[in-house]
């Protein structure tokens, strides 16, 4: 039934019970009322009309008795009179009432109670009232009968009725039609709009996010409606540019992809990344405050994921300025050209920095996990400081997560082996994944460590460990199977203890490359070619190599520089026709090792250009500068082959930029095999640094090698680059880290 006709339905019985109800009561009353009106009315005529008669009676005058109750039978709404003796019979009676009932009971009841009496009687087929009073005469007792027409009580009751029903009849059609419209205009609209609305978010069409709805009642189900609709459009958007991406290159991840992924992964819950190294530094340079990029694969990875996701970087606030541009809970929004996300910076002492960051972290842990055959230095004191910083991080980070419940954290590298314990000892309902940026040796070489089994059972609080290839996750796991007490089950790569799982899997990192088109490319990066790069060193050659670097001893540079010393050696052919541009961020200074280190690099580079130089050619060009992405990119270009001779390193970013700079398909690239990055760009001509002759070799055929076998290589390194981007990397990252059930993880100290 249609709820319209319930509703009126509804509404016209009630209206018609309540009316006719009323109109019932109403009835009795009024009818109670006439009744005592013809009564009252009655009385008083038969007490003037006795008056009048008993003497007459007296007298036995029965003609003048008999005009009397002529006279009085037509007033009053009298019918007749009559009179009768106690039994019955008649004494006198108006010719009016002829064939009128003798009412025997009431005469007889008059008189013996001596008091008058009336009654309605129907019994002529109209309605009479018959009032009696009783009259005494000459020692006996009569009675005097007054019947009057009471017909006009019926006609006033049944015109109450027919106003009634008539009132009713005319609410019913009101109440009917007001409803109806009431029903359509508030609830029939509405709904048909609200059905179109949703018939076009169904069939695509462009729709307002705004339901159609007005009116108090409808105001939690528009607000219910308008989220769910905006629900609707974001997984319909994703849904589009994932197919739109399949379409277009099968699975390419985009900074538009990313971003739609962890909208609906993280569920718009912000990400927290914490690391040593900040992405932004404030410094001053001539009094003013200017904005610089660190050096290092770390926020070139991580940058690109925040800007996307949002959330909080925590950091250690370690240049001049930084302190100056925050706010007063050390906070400040970066980047700084169009602000994305939160950067919380650390204060640390100078103490604390040389214990924690110089000390442990880097003559620590960095030489004892790069084979680069320089010692590691642990000094008791500096274990206690990266002890105690780590605490610090902790904290901070505690109290930045305080309110969002199950936050997802990405805890970076080395300077934080143990954070996870820490965080999640105090939050077991944190997602946390540890990423070791740097490679991981073999189970004796980490075993050299006195605290390694601090580091392990603290590096075990995080619910997923990842490192940048299988290679270092094997030797992670190994370590783990020779040091501690734990249940390792292989087939899954996952380590068990007190209670908690922790996932090992290796997120080879990248770079942020999708193959813009060549057009944008070119937009964005003034072209560039050697001789014009070269003339700004006062120099001339053919062909330009290069080589970028944060300074350090890993990155195999005096081997580098020693390989093209043996490459000119053995072709002297290209004295004036090669020049090496080796790029060289100074990092870790205060360390002496690393003084020393830069130090002995300019020494090596004169030895060399002395050697081989002209008048305006030299065979290396050595930039010892923190060079922004911007001024690097055009040595990218415009060199022959860049080389990457690292002696070990965790994965190397640099390698991947080249590539994915050349957008015209050209450039060699020599690539060490002991670099994480040789594991996927396996088209690179891959080297031994420490094998001098070898290099040398590479540099010639990377300047001989044909163009077509050169492109070929090429274009097949920056396909594995575009489907392992770095977009792709951070997708997988966190989809590993929400697929984390949270377990009922405690840790016995920290
Ligand atoms: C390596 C580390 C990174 C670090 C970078 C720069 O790539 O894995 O964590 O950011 O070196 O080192 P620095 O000591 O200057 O931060």
């Amino acid at each position: 039934m249609k709820i319209s006709f319930k509703l009126i339905t509804a509404l016209i019985v009630t209206l018609a019970a309540v009316a006719f109800s009323f109109t019932f009561f109403q009835v009795k009353q009024e009818e109670k009322n006439l009744a005592d009106e013809i009564k009252n009315r009655n009385h008083l005529l038969a007490q003037s009309i006795q008056e009048s008669l008993e003497p007459l009676l007296e007298q036995g005058n029965i003609q003048k008795i008999h005009k009397i109750a002529e006279k009085f039978s037509n007033r009053e709404k009298l019918s007749g009179v009559a009179i009768y003796a106690d039994d019955a019979s008649i004494i006198s009676i108006s010719s009016n009432i002829s064939n009128l009932p003798v009412p025997e009971k009431i005469i007889k009841k008059i008189i013996e109670s001596d008091a008058g009496m009336g009654h309605f009687d129907d019994s002529t087929g109209r309605r009479m009232y018959v009032y009696a009073v009783p009259m005494k005469a000459k020692g006996a007792k009569n009675a005097l009968v007054l019947y009057s027409d009471a017909r006009d009580i019926d006609a006033r009751l049944y015109h109450m009725w027919r106003r009634t029903l008539l009132r009713v009849i005319i609410q019913i059609v009101l109440i009917s039609i007001i409803t109806l419209v009431i029903i359509r205009w508030s609830i029939v609209s509405p709904i048909s709009e609200m059905t179109d609305w949703m018939k076009k978010i169904r069939s695509s069409e462009f729709f307002s996010l705004t339901p159609p709805l007005k009116g108090d009642i409808f105001a939690p189900l528009q607000k219910e409606a308008a989220t769910l609709a905006e629900h609707f459009h974001t997984a319909k958007a994703a849904a589009e540019e994932e197919a739109r991406l399949r379409q277009q290159a099968e699975s390419t991840w985009t900074s538009q992809r990313l971003k739609e992924f962890i909208k609906i992964k993280l569920n718009d819950k912000p990400l927290f990344i914490i690391s040593n190294r900040e992405p932004y530094m404030h410094t001053y340079e001539n009094k003013e405050i200017k904005t610089i990029v660190p050096a290092g694969g770390l926020v070139t990875a991580l940058d690109p994921i925040m800007r996307i996701s949002s959330g909080t970087w925590i950091a250690h606030g370690s240049s001049d300025a930084d302190f100056e541009v925050v706010d007063e809970n050390d906070r400040v929004k970066v980047p700084p050209e169009s602000p994305a996300y939160m950067l919380r910076r650390i204060r640390l002492s100078e103490e604390e920095e040389n214990g924690y960051y110089y000390g442990f972290s880097n003559e620590g842990i960095w030489p004892l996990c790069h084979i680069a055959h320089i010692r590691p230095v642990f000094r008791k004191e500096d274990w206690l400081h990266y002890h105690n910083v780590n605490k610090k991080f902790a904290q901070i980070a505690l109290n930045e997560i305080e309110e969002i419940p199950e936050p997802y954290i990405l805890v970076q590298d080395y300077h934080f082996a143990l954070l996870p314990a820490m965080i999640k000892k105090r939050r077991p309902d944190a997602r946390l994944a540890l990423f070791w940026h740097i490679p991981w040796p073999n189970p004796e070489t980490f075993g050299i460590c006195p605290w390694q089994k601090d580091l392990l059972h603290d590096i075990l609080g995080a619910d997923i460990i990842g490192f940048q290839t299988q290679f270092y996750c094997n030797n992670f796991m190994d370590t783990i199977d020779r040091a501690m007490e734990s249940r390792i089950d292989w087939e899954h790569f996952a380590i068990h203890r007190e209670g908690h799982q922790t996932l090992v899997k290796p997120f080879p990192i990248s770079v942020p490359f999708t193959q813009p088109a060549a057009e944008e490319t070119a937009a964005s990066y003034p072209a560039a070619d050697a001789s014009s790069l070269l003339k700004s060193f006062g120099l001339k050659a053919e062909f330009i190599g290069v080589g970028v670097e944060r300074i350090d001893y890993t990155k195999g540079m005096f081997e580098k520089f020693k390989a093209i010393e043996r490459f000119l050696e053995k072709h002297p052919e290209y004295f004036g026709k090669f020049t090496f541009i080796q790029i060289g961020a100074p990092s870790r200074t205060h360390i002496p090792s690393y003084h020393q280190f830069i130090s002995g690099l300019h020494s090596e580079v004169e030895r060399i250009n002395r050697k081989f130089k002209r008048k305006d050619w030299k065979p290396i060009v050595f930039l010892e500068k923190l060079h922004r992405h911007d001024e690097i990119t055009p040595y990218y270009k415009a060199a022959k082959l860049c080389m990457v001779t690292s002696l070990h390193d965790g994965m190397n970013l640099v390698a991947k930029e080249f590539a994915a700079s050349r957008e015209d398909e050209s450039g060699v690239l020599i690539l060490s095999r002991f670099t994480g990055a040789s594991r996927e760009l396996r088209d690179a001509l891959i080297v031994n640094p420490y094998d001098v002759e070898q290099m040398a070799d590479a540099i010639y055929y990377g300047l001989n090698m044909p163009a077509e076998e050169v492109r070929e290589r090429m274009k097949r390194m920056r396909q594995t680059l575009r489907d392992n981007n770095i977009y792709k990397w951070a997708a997988t990252l966190i989809e590993e880290l929400t697929k984390i059930r949270i377990d009922n993880f405690h840790v016995s100290k920290v």
